[in-house]
């Protein structure tokens, strides 16, 4: 049987943890080699490719650099280009536009049936988006080899929209608006904004990029979705929070509500009121400091107004969770697509009901 080889590209804020985790779970899921491209040798990040290395994942450089790597400790196992043609599954974690371009010069040599390709966010142009439980039938592993793994936020708002509104049908949504309260940077950032900074509407009908890209995620289903979004940081580095307010077609309780957000995997909510309490409980009970939820609802936010057919309220993107799940899940269906679900089944103590 032909190896199953996972091959990540970039080693930041997403590539690093996904490293880490196929990696680590390697067994369990039936990989049988971890792989990893670093672009860029430099002290600062060797203490965590050496980690990587420790847990048997093994390092792709360009050969430029490869001298380079070695002089600073780092072992290297495979050239660039090499470590692509090797892969099964090649997962794209660099920065927004570097995929589309990387899927130019490289993974279009390489791709053939029975491989699949992924980029991360934003990455438009690379292929069919996707995210766990919203659009599983919209993708066919065997044909769909180019695959975008949707943002965090695209995760929480469509995870919040098929929850509330499309669970009574797929034209229960008479209108959808979001607000995107983002965090200023990433925990592993050392930048960070002095103050509240409001995005431009510049998307359109859309408002911001957000809506769009939700609504782009949908049309995989070709459902078409009234949708609005308005984003701004705010100076914290601990999850993204969401503002929203959908209108219905079919009246609906906030009983109701709660109780499919504990019947469902992806779903949770939470009692807690900040940002930072609910990252505290990713990093105690969490894998990796992450709890692998799509979104966590704050329970006493949400409202049913207008006789059961306006309903509002806030939830927490959970940091880079939801993301990172949508990625296993889909390298599972590229890698086993008869028991890729089963396979799955290692991650669920990291879905929580209520947090
Ligand atoms: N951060 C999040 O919470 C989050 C959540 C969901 C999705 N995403 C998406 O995931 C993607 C990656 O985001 P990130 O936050 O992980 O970025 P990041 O922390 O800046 O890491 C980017 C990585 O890509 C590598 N890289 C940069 N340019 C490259 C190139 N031309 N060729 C090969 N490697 C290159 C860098 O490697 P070197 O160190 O070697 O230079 C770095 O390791 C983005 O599309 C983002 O929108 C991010």
């Amino acid at each position: 049987m032909a190896q199953k080889i996972v091959h990540i590209v970039g080693t930041g804020t997403i590539g690093e943890p996904l490293i880490h985790l196929f990696a680590d779970k390697r067994e369990e899921l039936g990989i049988d080699e971890v792989t990893f491209n670093k672009r860029t040798p430099q002290f600062t990040d060797r203490s965590k490719i050496q980690d990587l290395l420790r847990r048997g994942a093994k390092l792709a450089c360009g050969e430029n650099v490869k001298a380079d790597f070695e002089n600073l400790g780092m072992e290297v196992s495979y050239e660039t280009e090499e470590a692509i043609e090797r892969a099964t599954v090649v997962i794209d974690c660099t920065p927004s536009g570097v995929g589309v371009a990387n899927k130019q010069n490289f993974y279009e040599k390489y791709d053939r049936p029975g491989k699949g390709f992924m980029a991360q966010g934003s990455e438009f142009g690379f292929g069919k988006p996707y995210c766990r439980w919203v659009n599983e039938d919209a993708i066919d592993p065997a044909e769909d080899r180019f695959v975008q793994i949707v943002s965090c936020n695209t995760h929480n708002m469509s995870a919040i929209i098929n929850a509330i509104a499309l669970r009574h049908g797929e034209d229960n949504l008479v209108e959808g608006n979001f607000n995107c309260i983002r965090r200023g940077s990433d925990v592993y950032e050392d930048k960070n904004i002095g103050a509240p900074e409001v995005g431009s509407h510049k998307d359109g009908a859309f408002g911001t990029h957000h809506a769009r890209d939700v609504w782009h995620l949908y049309q995989t289903q070709d459902i078409d979705l009234k949708l609005f979004s308005t984003a701004m940081k705010v100076p914290t580095q601990y999850m993204h929070t969401l503002y929203f307010d959908m209108r219905l077609k079919q009246a609906t309780t906030e009983e109701e509500i709660v109780a499919h957000f504990h019947e469902h995997p992806g779903l949770s909510t939470t009692y807690k009121k900040s940002a930072n309490s609910v990252f505290a409980f990713g990093r105690d009970h969490g894998y990796m400091g992450r709890i692998l939820n799509q979104t966590v609802l704050a329970h006493n936010t949400l409202k049913v107004l207008e006789d059961g057919k306006r309903v509002v309220g806030y939830c927490f993107t959970p940091q880079d969770g939801n993301s990172l799940l949508s990625s296993v899940a889909m390298t599972m269906r590229y890698l086993y697509p008869d028991d890729w679900e089963s396979r799955m089944g290692t991650f669920d103590q990291y879905l929580f009901d209520e947090v």
